[in-house]
């Protein structure tokens, strides 16, 4: 076998009269009678490589290499020269051409379904998922794996100097309570049990610092029952931390410099120090716990204003829950956004619009108000053109003044119960960002991509009530702590008082970039009191709190040291350090919106002797419509 001295983006100049060989692919042919040229591609770039009877190639190795098609995978030995033809200046390698003296082809290809060219266009994704195998061959994604593979090192390297443990936890294991569905894998052994992937390593890590550990991480895979979304997949990593004996403070601060080492080592960019913004700021004026902070548009609560109105809706928002406190969900509300410009840009279908999309998120509607010049075109003399102008002219002096709006902008309303009107504005506020054209591609900035807009949010609500079932649920999850100054307003607390339950407040944290979750953590529970406490109040009965926790509440009581930790989204990192909406480009093999492996056909059916061993028996119906293997079923999206 020929085997490589050099790769094929390895030659310069400083090559030439060398004699060398390569292996690699054939990324691209073309024969100009006795003369043929290929373009070798690997890993690590292309190379010309030249074929001429003229320089000496036999008449047998010309007759092979005429047959060279896409993706061959071949060897070849020859002696580097300085192009005849000219350099290429796109490519590394564009100096020079190998004069091919010998060729060994290790394995022809079949016409393949595409080209793993990042120059042709990209074929469909369900065609890609399939033939993985070449489309990961294609430069980009190459550069992504890459990437990846920095990442990892970073990590590594970063948690090592900071004195941090990588230990592996099971992924056999039980359910850990972090809301998703989960996978559940039958135990052969006992008959009728489950094993459950693990939704993340959250209650090992915990107890590896009640193990004394003091400082643990991981690169862990986790797995969550969920459909897929473009950033959601139901195998996906995270770089998982726990540290003892710290406070919030000291989590964040190891955080921030993590992302500030990665940003530099990848970007040689300088992350600058990260906003904080609480929970509450970041409902009230983005409308959601994950802002995109890249463009400006706020969110304004205008209930006073509205209230003096004569606008029945506003009123009757006004009426609901007025004796509860401030920020509580079921307290009426009016809120408005206002949109720089928006009188000109946000066209009246585009407006018309924002109704049906605000009553998605259970709102009644949207009205809207553009201001606009008035007859006299002066610039005080702003007009409020709006069905409700009847409502808005005579107090339009008050309107200005509580929306800032200015004459050429649009502002619109949104009038319901706290929770519904934050929500509906906060999903409004990303859909007319979209539509005004001001979220900035990837890379705007330059210099390696950006704008980075990192930001902590912090003092979220520990908990929130189910929609489906009215009960509490943990916002982050069970044992995340109150925050410090809340632990004895908890610990106190009627657990049938919903307005105290809703106003506690939790020391959990996330990062945030570009609207993106890519961290969360909390300081966790190391008081089996409060711990007890928490399970109550999420329905539990101290004999189910036993059964499903038993461990953890007795590892709590054998000197558990005050801990806390985060894990970060490894491949919704990635997604940003590449540029990439699509969550599937940053993994080597995805699963579709359906969960599915179109190259494997993952999942698949099981023998009779497979369930039989299990003790399992399918009561799928062939008939009732389903696929058997999703595998064969829906195309990703
Ligand atoms: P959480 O559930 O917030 O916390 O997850 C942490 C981070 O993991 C990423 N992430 C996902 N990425 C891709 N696909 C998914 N389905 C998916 N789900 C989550 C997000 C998120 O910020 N045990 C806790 C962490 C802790 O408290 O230490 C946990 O898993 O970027």
């Amino acid at each position: 076998m020929i085997l490589r001295t050099h790769t094929c983006g390895e030659l310069r100049d400083s090559h030439v009269g060398q004699t060398v060989s390569l292996n690699g692919w054939v990324n691209s042919y073309r024969d100009h009678g006795g003369l043929i040229f290929i373009d070798l591609r690997d890993r690590f770039g292309l190379t010309q490589l030249v074929f001429d009877k003229e320089d000496g190639a036999a008449q047998s190795i010309l007759d092979i290499a005429d047959k060279l098609r896409s993706e061959d995978c071949v060897g070849v030995t020859g002696t580097v020269r300085v192009r005849i033809g000219g350099e290429n200046p796109k490519l590394p390698t564009g100096k020079v051409e190998l004069v091919v003296t010998a060729l060994e082809v290790f394995n022809k290809a079949a016409n393949p379904p595409f080209v793993p060219d990042d120059y042709a266009a990209l074929p469909n994704e369900e065609l890609r998922l399939t033939h993985r195998y070449l489309d990961l061959r294609r430069p980009s994604m190459q550069k992504i794996l890459a990437t990846r593979h920095q990442v990892y090192k970073v990590t590594r390297q970063y948690f090592d100097e900071n004195g941090f443990l990588e230990v592996e936890t099971p992924i056999l294991y039980k359910s850990t309570p972090e809301g998703a569905r989960e996978f559940l894998v039958p135990c052969r052994n006992v008959p009728g049990t489950f094993y459950a992937l693990p939704q993340s390593p959250q209650l090992f890590k915990q107890i590896l610092m009640m193990s004394g550990c003091d400082r643990y991480m991981q690169i862990c895979r986790c797995f969550r029952d969920e459909d897929p979304r473009a950033d959601r997949q139901p195998e996906f990593t995270q770089i998982d931390l726990e540290m003892s004996f710290v406070r919030r403070e000291q989590v964040m601060q190891m955080m921030e410099g993590f992302v500030r080492r990665l940003w530099k080592q990848v970007f040689n960019y300088d992350v600058p120090p990260l906003q904080r913004l609480s929970y509450r700021e970041a409902m009230e004026t983005y409308g959601i716990d994950r802002p995109d902070t890249r463009y400006e548009l706020f969110i304004k609560d205008i209930s006073e204003f509205a209230g003096k109105t004569d606008f029945k809706v506003f009123k009757d928002a006004l009426s609901k829950g007025a004796d509860r406190p401030r920020f509580n969900s079921k307290r009426g509300v009016v809120k408005a956004l206002r949109v720089p410009g928006g009188a000109e840009k946000l066209t009246r279908k585009i407006t018309d619009g924002y109704t049906d999309f605000v009553k998605k998120f259970g709102a009644g509607g949207c009205a809207v108000v553009k201001v606009i010049k008035g007859e006299d075109g002066g610039g005080g003399n702003a007009k409020l053109d709006t069905g409700i102008a009847k409502f808005l002219e005579p107090m339009k002096a008050e309107f200005l003044a509580a929306t800032g709006a200015q004459i050429g902008d649009t502002v619109l309303f949104l009038a319901d119960t706290y929770a519904v009107a934050t929500k509906a504005a906060g999903e409004l506020r990303q859909q007319v960002a979209r539509d005004m054209g001001l979220v900035p591609k990837h890379g705007a900035e330059g210099g390696g991509g950006g704008p980075w807009n990192f930001l902590w949010v912090i003092d979220f609500p520990m908990f929130e009530k189910n929609k489906e079932t009215g009960k509490w649920v943990a916002m982050h999850h069970p044992f995340t702590a109150p925050r410090d100054d809340q632990r004895d307003i908890f610990v106190n607390a009627d657990v049938n008082d919903d307005d105290t339950i809703e106003s506690i407040v939790s020391a959990g944290y996330d990062i945030v970039l570009n609207g993106s979750e890519i961290a969360g953590g909390s300081v966790r529970i190391h008081d089996p009191a409060v711990q007890g406490k928490v399970f109550a109040l999420l329905g539990l009965t101290p004999e189910q709190a036993k059964e499903k926790f038993s461990f953890l509440l007795e590892a709590l009581s054998y000197g558990a040291p005050p801990h806390a930790g985060v894990a970060f989204g490894l491949d919704r990192l990635i997604m940003h350090l590449c540029g990439t909406e699509n969550i599937r480009d940053v993994m080597a093999f995805p699963k579709t919106q359906v969960g599915a492996d179109l190259m494997t056909k993952a999942p698949s059916s099981a023998t009779e002797k497979q369930l039989k061993d299990l003790h399992v028996a399918s009561t799928w119906d062939p008939n009732a419509g389903a696929s058997a293997s999703a595998a064969s079923g829906q195309a990703p999206r």
